[in-house]
């Protein structure tokens, strides 16, 4: 599927590519395991020459440098900046000392965005993630407040990050009833290495009509190909603030790497092919320090993974999910259907059942 494929994000009239673009490693600023300002541009023109549409950056990444870096490109090609969809998000606090400096309440959201689309050089952002729990403010303020900005039009949509779901589900069920501007999609910790996020929050967000917008899908580049068994890994500017992969990770990048192998593709397109098997809509953001990193990624848009490929890297990668999740797979089909198959989910009879007729 070639980038300039759109497709549309969640329960919206919004196309966005199959892939964004993550710009968390814009920058050089301290913590950014990031790049310079020449190389974020040329990554940025790579994948927007391509048909790239859907970039993501937030408040707080580089100390604000990303969304800089990205206002300052845009500013520098007229025309350009109404044709993509910007991403941003709110919620780190960038003044130590400020309790209102970061958060979700009113205040601070009207002040975020305004810093936001100074850095930026614009007058809306198309998307606009809370990027975090806060839990020190009422949740119907915070969906009231994204409201308010859709209708003064300084945002398009709005998503959550990182959220629990009951939360989400609350803040969903409220914007409806209230008629407030409704949740799009979730962005979301995603990748073969992370899976947890299929327990509650892809359920809701299937149920909903939400996009799911994966975050570090190669797990920090664990499953970028470059991370080897017992082999150093000499290119890396994030390793030094995430480490290497567990034992129990190595496992799942060997089978990645034994798939990527059988087609001759990367690992990093490999991964990033599987996130975008799983159902509903998924739009992995992808990340690069380099150029060749986008590159590699990108390629994961043709890759054509088997249903055998699909089964191993779904066997290995299996995650190990909340309660009340062990209950509600196949014990809830066998104790609901009884031996019946129903929307093509086959179900077992409960054994006691079997072992007498007798009812009352
Ligand atoms: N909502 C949230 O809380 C949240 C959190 C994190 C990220 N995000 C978003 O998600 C985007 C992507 O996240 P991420 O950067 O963590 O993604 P990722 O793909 O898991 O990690 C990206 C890093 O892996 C390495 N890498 C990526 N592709 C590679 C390749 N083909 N070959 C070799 N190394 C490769 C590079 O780091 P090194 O070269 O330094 O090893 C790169 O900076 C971010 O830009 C941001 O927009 C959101």
């Amino acid at each position: 599927m070639p980038l300039d494929h759109y497709v549309t994000l969640g329960r919206s009239g919004l196309r966005v590519s199959p892939f964004a673009l993550g710009a968390m490693t814009f920058g050089e600023d301290p913590g950014a395991a990031g790049c310079s300002v020449e190389e974020s541009e040329r990554i940025l023109s790579a994948y927007l020459d391509r048909g790239g549409n859907f970039i993501d950056t937030a408040n707080f990444y580089t100390n604000g440098h990303s969304e800089k870096i990205l206002g300052d490109y845009f500013a520098a090609r007229p025309g350009r900046r109404q044709h993509v969809v910007l991403a941003s998000k709110f919620f780190g606090n960038l003044f130590p000392g400020d309790p209102n400096g970061g958060g979700a309440g009113r205040a601070s959201i009207i002040a975020q965005i305004h810093e936001s689309l100074r850095r930026l050089r614009t007058d809306y952002l198309d998307v606009y993630w809370l990027h975090n729990w806060d839990r020190h403010t009422p949740i119907e303020e915070t969906m009231r407040t994204l409201d308010d900005l859709v209708r003064a039009g300084k945002i398009r949509y709005v998503g959550f990050s990182n959220t629990p779901a009951w939360l989400t589900a609350q803040a969903q069920t409220l914007a409806l009833l209230k008629g407030w501007t409704p949740l799009i999609a979730l962005q979301v910790e995603y990748s073969l290495l992370a899976r947890t996020v299929e327990g509650e929050l892809a359920p809701l967000a299937a149920d909903q009509g939400m996009a799911l917008v994966p975050w570090s899908p190669l797990r920090n580049g664990f499953l970028s190909g470059k991370y080897r068994r017992g082999a150093e890994v000499t290119d890396s500017a994030r390793s030094a603030f995430v480490g290497g992969p567990s034992e129990r990770e190595y496992e799942v990048i060997d089978a990645v790497a034994a798939v990527a192998d059988e087609l001759g593709a990367s690992s990093a397109a490999v991964s990033l092919a599987w996130l975008r098997s799983r159902p509903g809509t998924v739009v992995p953001i992808v990340g690069a320090r380099r150029l060749e990193h986008l590159e590699s990624n990108l390629a994961g848009l043709d890759v054509r993974l088997a249903p055998e490929h699909l089964e191993a890297l779904d066997k290995v990668s299996e995650p190990e999910l909340n309660y009340p999740s062990p209950v509600n797979g196949s014990i809830r089909s066998m104790l609901q259907f009884a031996g019946a198959t129903v929307d093509g989910e086959e179900s077992v009879v409960y054994p006691p059942l079997l072992q007498s007729a007798v009812r009352y």
